[in-house]
């Protein structure tokens, strides 16, 4: 296997350490990408009031989801876990011996590279890998920089590749952390990214979490969640802001109540089960046992207590799952864009789509039947709340009805 460690700082980790990741897979055929977040950074200080090391894995661990290579890419968090100054001498030495009989190539910038042979030990850290540096344009530096890969491979009998990375974003960890403070300029971040630091109140961004702008929330909620169900959430909110203009509903609250109906699907049941308990969500015994469930009444929690959403949105969370005889428009809304979103793919759910815009009440009577019948299937106990919402919304003679 070919491996890569990237370490750095990663404070924080931006569209630039994500392109340079991007590269290196790319130009090395790399089988492995392992982030390696720095404890205590030998070179320089971290910034005064840096967040934890703990939160900086976090950060790069969101970043590293968002490449959506999850077979791929690895945060590694033994720099993090070792006391004192966190050498990449000592990094490799680990690596060599975790991955014994891997070809190691440690990732750099073009800064670090020229000061390699500065570093402590290098012959040691060249000796354990090979070396890939990249830059903007090899042309802005190209003489220095093939002056230094001579340099390294001559002393140090190093193998070493140069790459360019035309999208490589020039941006300054400390610029961003200026901006970040000042609430301005996240561009460089990636949203989720940008999310949990709003989430956490890191760089001085201290954020009132029940007052954030439409973006915010969507960063903020898709900082909680993998990178492989945004798709599907962001479809979800589409699709609701679609329903709400046809069926005359509140286009924002709508979009809120989408942002944010999945916020804890990566939970644990014992999270769900916490939370909900904290705040009195009443929960029956199949919810208690069933994650599917619990995830909705856990994200209505959040909803209202953490992210001071109004009635109507958290309501929409509560029941997206199971549905419910007599619910509000927003309720349907909700329940039926998380059904037909555009990432959906079941047999029959181009009859769905059409109906949700032609008649509400049948369409959330199909999507209720259509539940019912998977569990029965998969012979699972169905809520009652979903047998209700058939039995209330259910209409005689249509078509999806006939074969049930
Ligand atoms: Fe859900
Ligand atoms: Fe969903």
């Amino acid at each position: 296997m070919k491996i890569g460690i990237y370490g750095g700082s990663f404070n924080p980790p931006h569209a630039g350490h994500l392109a340079a990741a991007r590269a290196a897979i790319r130009a090395l055929k790399l089988d492995k990408l392992v982030f390696v977040p720095a404890g205590d950074p030998p070179h320089k200080e971290l910034a005064a009031g840096s967040p934890s090391p703990e939160k900086r894995l976090e950060m790069i661990s969101i970043a590293a989801d968002q490449l959506l290579l999850p077979d791929v890419t690895d945060v590694w968090d033994v720099e993090v876990e070792r006391q004192g100054k966190s050498y990449t001498a000592d990094t490799l030495a680990e690596a060599a011996r975790r991955w014994p009989k891997d070809e190691l190539w440690l990732l750099v910038g073009t800064d670090m590279f020229m000061t390699l042979p500065d570093w402590r030990e290098p012959g040691r850290i060249l000796k354990l890998a090979r070396v890939c540096a990249f830059a903007r344009r090899l042309s802005d530096d190209a003489a220095a920089l093939k002056a230094q890969k001579k340099l390294l491979e001559k002393e140090f009998g190093a193998t070493v590749k140069l790459i360019a990375i035309p999208d490589l974003v020039d941006i300054s960890s400390t610029r961003l952390r200026e901006n970040l403070s000042r609430g301005e300029h996240r561009g460089y971040l990636d949203p989720a990214v940008y999310g949990y630091i709003l989430r956490e109140k890191l760089y001085g961004t201290d954020a009132d979490l029940t007052h954030l702008t439409m973006e915010e929330l969507r960063c903020v909620s898709w900082s909680m969640v993998k990178a492989r169900r945004l798709a599907h959430i962001r479809g979800t909110e589409e699709t609701a802001a679609r329903l709400a203009l046809r069926w005359g509903a509140d286009e924002n609250v709508m979009r809120r109540a989408a942002i944010l109906h999945d916020c804890t699907k990566y939970w644990t049941q014992e999270e769900h089960v916490a939370l909900c308990d904290k705040y009195g969500e009443p929960l029956d015994d199949l919810e208690r046992s069933a994650e599917k469930l619990l995830h909705s009444k856990s994200g209505a929690v959040m909803a209202k207590y953490v992210f001071g959403q109004e009635d109507v949105v958290v309501e929409a969370i509560r029941w997206h799952t199971t549905a419910r005889a007599n619910m509000s428009l927003e309720d349907k809304l909700l329940y039926l864009a998380d059904y037909i979103e555009p990432n959906r793919d079941f047999p029959e759910v181009e009859e769905l789509r059409a109906l949700s815009f032609e008649d509400l009440d049948a369409a959330v009577a199909m999507g209720a039947l259509l539940s019912i019948r998977e569990m029965e299937e998969r012979n699972r106990v169905v809520h009652h709340n979903t047998l209700d919402a058939y039995t209330y919304y259910r209409k005689e003679g249509r078509p999806w009805e006939e074969n049930g």
